[in-house]
């Protein structure tokens, strides 16, 4: 069998030597004979795989001492309450920024907990640049500073990391281990894992040590930074497989030279495919160059009535996934660690073979 190139925004691709080791390891893991699904997360495997899986990612994002981190359940959408819950009720708002679709989800649940201060938004631009930060309004007094580095439907990306007085938070679900990034300018990352962690099912924070301790007092324990701390991870079930495979990865990272080489290396994809889009009158990207995203390149065909076609025949090639998000239709190629240089060139090539033809 051979594994098709997949695009997918995530759940997205996983590197295929992660995927061979688990299929070893299915059956019987470490010959243990049994598989790692089926363990207790009590079990000093289990612990010894999340205890590993957290020394790799401090290693890989050269994460500060003060730092927690968290591997949770529900998605980066829970943590869009568990934020504000953890972090809101002790000042009288919260500063946020709205670049798209994912920024807006935060907001609209801030907003749920607290005064929410949208300090800029680029709906003008119908997001297609991140605002300068020079135009933004912060507030003298807020909880945190929220923002997305990455939306991933609309493909725009903070090239830099904004300037606050109040704790950072950002939602890094599409661009976290795609590069290095400075963790000590955060108050909060977090992450859901299926772009470039794992499969879906977990979820990543890290947060400063300073910021555990005031969560509201309605906020349940499963969201509560510092009850999860407390309980390294495990204040109930973790999703067991998902861990085990998201240090699989780390190890991946690892092996693969780490977060500067993945920077290279994405920076390379992005680029290439950047460059064949702008190079045509066939394909469109709606982005501001400096605003563009090197993890998902949302792109359109000038003539939509071809959109059925690229589709069907780009699948029937082995790219996978092409299909922009329901919101906004056209394409768009999700270009996280796992989708080699080889996928991206074969897409080109295939973007300009369908030009030819259609063109
Ligand atoms: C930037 C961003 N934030 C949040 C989410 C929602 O993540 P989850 O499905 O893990 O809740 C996504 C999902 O794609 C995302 O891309």
């Amino acid at each position: 069998m051979t594994r098709k190139y997949n695009f997918c925004a995530g759940p997205a691709a996983l590197p295929e030597s992660v995927l061979k080791t688990a299929r070893e390891d299915m059956l019987n893991w470490h010959d243990r004979g049994l598989s790692f699904m089926e363990m207790s997360h009590r079990s000093s495997e289990v612990v010894g795989v999340a205890e590993r899986a957290e020394q790799t990612l401090r290693q890989l994002l050269d994460i500060p001492a003060d730092y927690a981190v968290l591997f949770l359940q529900g998605g980066a959408t829970t943590q869009f309450s568990a934020v504000p819950l953890n972090l809101l009720h002790v000042k009288s708002g919260a500063d946020y920024v709205n670049t798209g679709i994912w920024s807006n989800k935060a907001i609209a649940e801030g907003r749920r907990y607290g005064a929410v201060n949208v300090v800029a938004s680029s709906q003008e631009t119908n997001f297609s640049t991140i605002p300068p930060q020079q135009q933004w309004e912060l507030s003298s007094d807020a909880a945190y500073l929220h923002y997305t580095p990455n939306e991933t439907i609309g493909g725009v990306e903070f090239s830099w990391i904004p300037e606050a007085e109040s704790p950072l938070v950002a939602d890094m679900s599409s661009t976290i281990l795609s590069r290095p990034v400075d963790v000590g300018a955060f108050g909060v990352i977090y992450a859901g894992a299926q772009k470039n962690i794992g499969p879906a099912g977990l979820t990543l924070v890290i947060v400063r040590r300073e910021l555990l301790g005031k969560a509201h007092e309605l906020c349940p324990a499963m969201l509560n930074w510092q009850t999860q701390a407390d309980n390294d991870s495990m204040y109930n079930t973790p999703p067991t497989f998902s861990l085990y495979l998201a240090a699989l990865v780390f190890d991946w990272l690892v092996e693969q030279g780490g977060l500067q080489a993945m920077a290279s290396r994405n920076s390379r994809k992005a680029q290439k495919l950047y460059a064949a889009i702008d190079a045509s009158d066939f394909y469109a990207n709606p982005v501001e160059l400096d605003s563009r995203s090197l993890m998902n390149v949302p792109f359109a065909l000038v003539d939509a009535t071809l959109d059925k076609p690229f589709l069907a025949e780009s699948e029937a090639a082995g790219l996978l996934n092409l299909k922009g998000h329901r919101s906004v239709g056209g394409m768009r190629a999700s270009l996280y660690n796992a989708v080699s240089e080889a996928a991206v060139d074969a897409l080109i090539e295939f973007m300009r073979d369908f030009e030819k033809r259609y063109g």
